[in-house]
């Protein structure tokens, strides 16, 4: 049965975050002075197990989640994913099964997930400029590997969108290439506005590029026009280049939140259920699964979400986002 939460949102998406580490370690997300060698992951066994994820992924389509998004840290770093996506792919054949990565690891493992059933794919790529990109990723990652990675998902048949986050004095300078590289493939590039996530990527106002700038400066080049949103809840503006070589988005999160609309819960790698990427505490679904009543997490979840209220994003400001909260490498981007 569909529940909503005190504003009135349905849950329609999940995050489903696999695991906490990361190949590269990207100036925005995972600062090297933070998740350097002493930095502490999760131990294996504190690791849902993919049948526990499944366990919890189906008690949220049944509250009508229609969308699973696998998410991390980077997933194709977790052994045998494909056998996670058969496994939430059999819950409902008209489920919308998504995979977010880096694309490190991506060339070898695009036939095995494509074939496992998953729907599409969203490959993280911030730059073309291979100076720019490895300073962003910050283990002098290439870019030639990534983009052999997303030729490899769309050999496999599996539509790619490009997610770019962008950073004001790191790589505004690359919107135009990306823009232009992509249009006309079929792979729908979405530029995001660099976000407060976590409390270790030292966030500034000023450092998010406003996604009305990012709109400005392709629009110069390649005429735009704004396309009415698919479904409530979409995160990304979109828009259409008018020669109609396709469509971008921008996700204004920061300019422009979307809180009213927020249909998303988020799990962690351990088992922690968020309602929100800002949150500081998550509700332990894991201790649930793993004790004499894992049934229960029905009911807790349920719960949760009609108990939910935040809408961090409407209520930023420089003085919030010095607060302690959870990392988006641990809850899932
Ligand atoms: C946390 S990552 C996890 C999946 C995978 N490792 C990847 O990078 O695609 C998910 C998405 O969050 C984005 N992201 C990470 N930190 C961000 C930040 N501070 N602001 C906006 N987006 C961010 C990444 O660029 C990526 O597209
Ligand atoms: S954005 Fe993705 S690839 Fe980059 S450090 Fe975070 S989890 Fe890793």
């Amino acid at each position: 049965m569909a529940t909503t939460d005190t504003l009135g949102r349905p849950v329609r998406d999940l995050r489903i975050s696999v695991t906490d580490r990361c190949n590269f370690r990207c100036v925005y997300c995972m600062p090297k002075e933070v998740f350097g060698r002493e930095y502490r992951f999760l131990p294996r066994r504190e690791l849902l197990t993919f049948e526990e994820i499944e366990r919890v992924a189906r008690t949220f389509v049944e509250l009508g989640v229609h969308k699973l998004r696998i998410t991390g840290g980077e997933p194709l770093l977790r052994r045998d994913l494909e056998r996670l996506v058969e496994r939430l792919v059999g819950i409902d054949d008209r489920l919308d099964v998504t995979l977010t990565t880096n694309a490190a690891l991506l060339e070898s493992k695009a036939a095995a997930l494509a074939e496992a059933g998953l729907s599409r794919i969203t490959v993280s790529l911030d730059s073309l400029d291979d100076e720019v990109f490895r300073a962003m990723n910050d283990v002098d990652f290439p870019v030639a590997r990534v983009l052999a990675g997303i030729d490899a998902a769309a050999a496999a048949g599996l539509p790619v969108k490009v997610n770019v986050v962008v950073k004001r004095g790191q790589n505004e300078g690359s919107i135009l290439d990306i823009a232009r590289r992509f249009r006309g493939t079929g792979h729908v590039v979405r530029l995001i506005e660099f976000m407060d996530v976590g409390a270790t990527n030292g966030w500034r106002t000023g450092d998010a590029v406003p996604a009305a700038e990012i709109v400005a400066t392709i629009g110069a080049e390649f005429p735009l026009e704004p396309l009415a949103p698919a479904y409530r809840g979409e995160v990304a503006e979109r828009y259409r280049y008018l020669d109609g070589a396709g469509e971008l988005g921008v996700i204004a999160s920061v300019t422009q939140p979307f809180c009213g609309d927020c249909t998303r819960a988020r799990l962690s790698a351990d088992g922690k259920l968020y309602t929100c990427l800002f949150a500081v505490r998550g509700h332990d679904l894991r201790a649930i699964l793993r004790s004499d009543a894992p049934n229960d997490i029905d009911e807790l979840i349920r719960g949760v979400w009609a108990r939910r209220a935040d809408r961090y994003s409407e209520i930023r400001t420089e003085q919030t986002s010095s607060l302690r909260r959870v990392e988006m490498s641990y809850i899932g981007g």
